[in-house]
Parts: C-alpha cells; structure tokens; sequence
C-alpha cells in the first residue's frame, strides 16, 4: 500500500495538504535573514489570532512536550507548590515534568475517561491554601488526546483563578488549539502551548508557546535551570525576528502556508467542520457495537476513543485494519491494549471520516462481527448533519478543509 493512500487516523502526527507538502521542500534561506525574518512574523501574528491572544508568542523547535517542559521550567523554582490537574496520559506527563523538576506537585485524579471538575479543583486549591503551599501554578490540559475528553478550561479557568489568584494557569492546548473553540485570553491562560503537528497540518517539529505579562514576571523569579527552552532568550531572538538557535526552517516554511489555509477557511468553520467530524466519528463507532470511551458530554471533536471488547484480538483486528490502509492509535498508558483511539483533527472532512468507518465495517464483519452493511455510516452522516445544524452552511459536502486533498 503507498503511503500516499494510507487512511491517517492517528491524533497527529495529522496529514498535510498538499501546498503544505510543498512548502515543506521548499529551498533553505539564511534563518538570519530579511525572508525568515518576515516569516517569523507573519507565522506568530497567525498564531496569535488562532491562540486568541495579545501576549507573547515564542516558537521553539521541539515536540509539544518540549513546549511543556518549557512551560514548566521557565516559571517554577524547585519546591514551588503546584497543582496538576490529570485526565490522562498527558496530563500525568505535565505533572511528571514538574516533579522531575523539583516542583511540590499535588495531583487531582480524575477518572480516565471524564473532564476536571471545577468544584474538585476548588476544593484542592483551598486545602494546599490551607496548608501554607499557595500554588505557583496551575497545570491543565486542553484536550486529553489518550482518553478523547476535552476538558472545560474556561470554567477550570475561573474556578482557579477565583480560588488561588496568584497561581499561574497553565494549559497544554496541544491537541485541541486550532480544532475548537479556545480563548487564551479572555480565559484568563497565562502560558498556552501547543504542537505543530496537530491540528496545524504541519510537520512534527515545532511547539508553540504563549506567556502573559504575569507569567514573564515569574519567569524573572523562577530558578528551575533553563537553557535550550529559555523563553525569555527566544523572546529576546523573536524580537529582532529570529530564534536563538537555529529553527526547523522547512516546519516553519510548513507552517506559514498552513496557517494561510487555516485562516482562508476561517477558524468558526474549522470548529464547527471539527464539530462534525466528531459527531460523525462517535455515531459511526458506536454503531458499529464498540463502546465509546469518554463521558459523552465532554467527547473530543478531535479524537475518539473506544473500547476493544474482550472478545475481540485487537492486534489482529488493528493488523487488518493496516491491511486496508486504515491507521489508528492505540491506548496509551494504563489503557493500552484497552482501547482504539481515531484522530479526526487538522485537515479532516467528513467523508474521509466515512472512509475509514467503510473500513472498520468491512473489517469487523470480515472478523465474524455482524454488521448491516451501512448502518454506521448512515449513523454517522446523520450525526454530521445534526451537528452541523447550527451553521447552515457545514452540510456534509461543505465539511472538506480548505487545501485538503479530499
Ligand atoms: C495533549 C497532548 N499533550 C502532549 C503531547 C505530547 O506532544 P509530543 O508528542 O509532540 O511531544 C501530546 C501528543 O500527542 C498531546 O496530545
């Protein structure tokens, strides 16, 4: 099977259009120079009217988790009390980051598969108040890519900021930023990150960063060590329009034409394109007899956990799945083995989405799971148009990307 075939379903890396591809084997330039330059600067006004925000944008060449070692570090001192809040894998990485760097962190655990509550955030804020450890910091995930579970962050937002004022929030926006609707100002999001190669359509090699005025303060005050990931150097570089080290120039080359298209579309119908991708997505999968993962109030519209039955021998299942040039995610963590995740996010259209459920139907039945040939799609197309009741113009045949090859 050529890969140029492959059905990518994978919460990112995500496919690239086209012009995307391109930009991406475009010549080198002097990353000093006049045309990186104006590169720099048009890439992180783009990003900054995706991230909603008029603070400051870094971009460092790193993998998102780069990006949330860069949030830690450069904010924190070793023994700072730090509230993590986990719904998942990821959310259990951004704590370990800043445990690894000597930060007193308190968890909230959150059962896999369910959004924070505001009210357990609360109550964990006034109880490490009341033991003299004011949290630094709050740390919050957007979007938890290994459960499929968009967590409320405005609410979590305001909650935090209402219970423990001084404390910085934090928020991994990686798998969401760009896909649905995200406000890191008037959410109040002192220091967003996020990942090129996610909803952006770009390559993996760049994370992207925000930090507010309250957050370059407590970068003064912060000791954790910092070199590579320095903001405050990166910020100094930004300024004079270059990096202090040399950039992934092709990822940025990617991410200027990306952030064209993304803003050709317009970030309300990517969202609500990102809305019926996910309605499709779980409509599909859940008649299709899986079990979906997520509490279904906060399923992600870009990625879609399910359950593997235990009657079924998902190596097998996953293998013929490769076979018909179909690619998923596995569970993560704890979940492995226990679920399939589906990513729906970045350059995605409906009927790519139908693509791929075409091919878990002909598979499971090939695996002597009975199915009404059909059925999942008509579930899904229907679910696609519900949700796209709300903007009339995101009919099924409207929902492919602009510049996507679909
Ligand atoms: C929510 C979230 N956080 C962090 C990461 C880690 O990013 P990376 O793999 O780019 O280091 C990912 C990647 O999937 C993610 O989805």
């Amino acid at each position: 099977m050529s890969p140029l075939t492959t059905h990518l379903r994978v919460p990112g890396p995500t496919p690239l259009p086209d012009r995307v591809r391109e930009a991406g084997s475009w010549q080198m330039v002097n990353h000093r120079g006049p045309e990186f330059k104006a590169l720099l600067e048009r890439v992180t006004q783009g990003l900054k009217r995706a991230f909603r925000t008029e603070n400051d944008l870094v971009i460092l060449t790193a993998s998102g988790t780069g990006g949330l070692e860069a949030a830690v570090v450069n904010h924190l001192s070793p023994g700072d009390p730090v509230l993590s809040t986990s719904i998942g894998a990821f959310g259990d990485r951004f704590g370990a980051i800043a445990t690894r760097y000597g930060a007193d962190v308190t968890k909230v655990e959150v059962e896999w598969g369910r959004a924070a509550d505001p009210a357990d955030v609360e109550a964990a804020l006034g109880r490490m108040i009341e033991a003299g450890r004011a949290p630094r910091a709050v740390l919050l995930t957007h979007n938890e890519t290994s459960t499929g579970v968009t967590n409320p962050i405005q609410a979590l937002a305001e909650t935090a900021r209402r219970a423990a004022p001084d404390a910085l929030l934090i928020v991994d926006g990686i798998s969401g930023l760009g896909a649905v609707p995200f406000e890191a100002d008037a959410w109040g999001l002192d220091v967003v990150v996020t990942g090129s190669q996610k909803s952006w359509m770009v390559p993996p090699g760049l994370a992207m960063v925000s930090v507010s005025g309250r957050a370059w303060q407590a970068a003064e005050r912060a000791t954790m060590p910092r070199f590579y990931f320095d903001l405050a150097s990166h910020q100094k570089a930004m300024v004079k329009g270059e990096t202090p080290w040399t950039p992934a120039v092709g990822v940025c080359f990617a991410l200027d034409v990306a952030l064209e298209l993304l803003e050709a579309e317009g970030y309300e119908r990517i969202f609500a394109r990102h809305a019926a991708v996910g309605a499709a997505t779980r409509a599909g999968i859940k008649a299709l007899g899986f079990e979906l993962f997520a509490d279904p109030p906060v399923a992600s519209n870009t990625v879609t956990a399910a359950r593997v039955p235990p009657d079924m021998d998902w190596a097998a299942f996953n293998r013929a799945l490769r076979g018909r040039g179909l690619v998923l995610a596995g569970g993560q963590g704890k979940l492995t083995g226990q679920i399939f995740r589906v990513g729906h996010l970045g350059a995605v259209s409906v009927n790519e989405i139908l693509a791929a459920l075409e091919i878990l139907e002909e598979t499971a039945i090939e695996f002597g799971r009975p199915q009404e040939r059909g059925r999942a799609l008509v579930a899904a197309v229907s679910a696609a148009d519900s949700a796209a009741t709300s903007d009339k113009e995101n009919t099924v045949e409207a929902t492919a990307p602009v510049g996507s090859a679909a």
